[in-house]
């Protein structure tokens, strides 16, 4: 059985942190748009350079632009069996463009998960977000820590110094949250027309009880 699943949410609701949990429960591939941005900039890519000045900016980046790298990775040959879309679509036209990529396949998209969270939580998880350079786990220094304060917990010997992206400044995230609101709000509409979307409460419960809320879904929809 397959499993093609949309996670949608404002910055900082917990897409992140769900889809790494998904992808690890039913062995498929987590594909974040953001990922590969910051991946691009790191290695200081052609597109890296393309993509930094939205980035940076809190704006998206251009729609012709991530359909052609979202469209290009589900064909790859680990997406046979589904994916966990990650930051993918934010915009109408996206979801036009992933829709279109499904019917040339063939395929159906599974479920739209929305993680619903207050915006004055999301600035301050986000203020407290702390990421791990090497295995990209995501911690928060308020709700999720590391057991050794800075250090990432899986690198074993080595310490991991834990980062925080520059994007995560107060001033950007505010942009991310009306960027979020104008383009990327609308497409709960798009998925409740089309009946997939399910609504998940990511506010005043753990990781793992929400985790556990997006299970029940899959459960029901007979999505393993
Ligand atoms: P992207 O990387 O996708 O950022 P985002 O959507 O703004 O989302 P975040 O990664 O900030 O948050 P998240 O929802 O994943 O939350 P997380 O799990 O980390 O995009 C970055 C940029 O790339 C965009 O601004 C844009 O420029 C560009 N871009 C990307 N995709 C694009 C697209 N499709 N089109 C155009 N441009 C695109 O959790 C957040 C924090 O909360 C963490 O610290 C975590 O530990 C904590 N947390 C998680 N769950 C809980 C909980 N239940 N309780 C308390 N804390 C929690």
């Amino acid at each position: 059985m397959s499993a093609r699943v949309v996670m949608l949410g404002a910055p900082g609701a917990g897409k992140g942190t769900q889809a790494k949990r998904i992808a690890e429960l039913h062995g498929i591939p987590h594909i974040s748009t953001g990922d590969i941005f910051r991946a691009h900039l790191e290695r200081g890519t052609d597109l890296g350079q393309q993509v930094k000045p939205f980035l940076d900016a809190g704006h998206l980046v251009p729609d012709d632009l991530v359909c052609r790298i979202v469209v290009h990775r589900v064909r790859e040959a680990d997406c046979v069996n589904g994916y966990v879309l990650d930051g993918f679509p934010r915009s109408l036209p996206q979801a036009q463009a992933l829709q279109r990529e499904l019917n040339v396949e063939g395929a159906v998209l599974d479920v739209a998960i929305n993680l619903a969270v207050p915006d004055d939580e999301l600035v301050e998880r986000l203020a407290a977000r702390r990421s791990c350079p090497k295995c990209g786990r995501i911690y928060n220094l308020r709700f999720e820590p590391p057991r050794r304060n800075g250090y990432c917990d899986f690198e074993g010997e080595e310490d991991v110094a834990l980062v925080q992206r520059p994007d995560d400044q107060e001033s950007t995230v505010r942009e991310r949250l009306v960027v979020y609101h104008r383009t990327t709000e609308p497409l709960l509409a798009f998925y409740r027309d089309t009946g997939l979307l399910r609504q998940v409460s990511g506010s005043g419960k753990s990781p793992e009880e929400v985790s556990a809320q997006i299970e029940e879904i899959f459960c029901a929809l007979g999505v393993n």
